[in-house]
């Protein structure tokens, strides 16, 4: 089997976007689609965990049917996302050397945050080695909101909370997400954006930040 690297220079670009659980990021994700199918933009919406044999076994860890070490859960999300780039049916790599623009719905700087909180974070980090080495976003999009905000948005909308939708817990990962962008800071672009406004406000600013780094890259 041939293997895929980027040395197979990709036309179309990855917008990762992160944030908290509840910061807006399926919301940003489809009116960015949104815009771009106005603006003539090939373009197509994913997300992690996937909805791929590797999302569901996760998905079950994370309501609580199923219960393993942390140390097993990193590796599963790996797993999830070397299976999202790769796959042949939708695979994220297979749709950018077609041209199109994917924006996904979190992609590696979620496990740097939400695994980081466990485990240290440069092991997580070389743990997701098979995926940066593979892909790195043209721009991961960091949605900044409280976790009292993120959570009043949860709430009113959903009774069952997932693993990681305590209060504590979010701010943690929110600082958990700023010490891995510093971390990384000269080799990922990332661009943090105020997710405090309406949802069309946050969808101007994201609109102006992607299509400045589409337009660079
Ligand atoms: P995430 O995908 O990050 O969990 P969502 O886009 O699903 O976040 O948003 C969480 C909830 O907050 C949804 O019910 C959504 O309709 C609502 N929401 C999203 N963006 C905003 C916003 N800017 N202002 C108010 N409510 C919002
Ligand atoms: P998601 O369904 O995107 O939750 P939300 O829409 O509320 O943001 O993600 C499910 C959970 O999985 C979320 O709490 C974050 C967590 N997660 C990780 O812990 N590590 C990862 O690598 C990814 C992709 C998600």
């Amino acid at each position: 089997m041939q293997e895929k690297t980027t040395s197979q220079k990709p036309r179309g670009a990855l917008i990762a976007l992160e944030g908290i659980d509840g910061s807006g990021k399926s919301t940003q994700s489809r009116m960015l689609a949104g815009r771009m199918r106005r603006e003539g933009i090939p373009c197509y919406t994913t997300m992690e965990p996937t909805d791929s044999p590797f999302g569901s076994l996760i998905r079950q860890i994370l309501t609580g049917r199923l219960k393993t070490d942390n140390r097993a859960i990193a590796p599963l999300f790996v797993a999830d996302r070397l299976d999202h780039l790769l796959n042949d049916v939708n695979g994220i790599l297979h749709k950018i050397e077609e041209g199109t623009i994917v924006i996904t719905d979190r992609y590696y700087f979620s496990s740097y945050a939400y695994q980081g909180v466990d485990l240290p974070m440069d092991w997580v980090i070389k743990a997701n080695e098979p995926n940066s080495s593979i892909l790195r976003p043209t721009v991961t999009v960091f949605l900044d909101i409280t976790p009292e905000l993120a959570l009043e948005r949860i709430s009113a909308n959903r009774h069952q909370k997932e693993l990681f939708e305590e209060k504590s817990r979010l701010a943690q990962v929110r600082e958990k997400y700023i010490e891995a962008f510093q971390v990384l800071k000269g080799v990922e672009q990332v661009a943090v954006i105020d997710g405090n406004g309406s949802p069309q406000e946050i969808a101007d600013a994201v609109w102006k930040t992607v299509s400045r780094y589409m337009a660079t890259s």
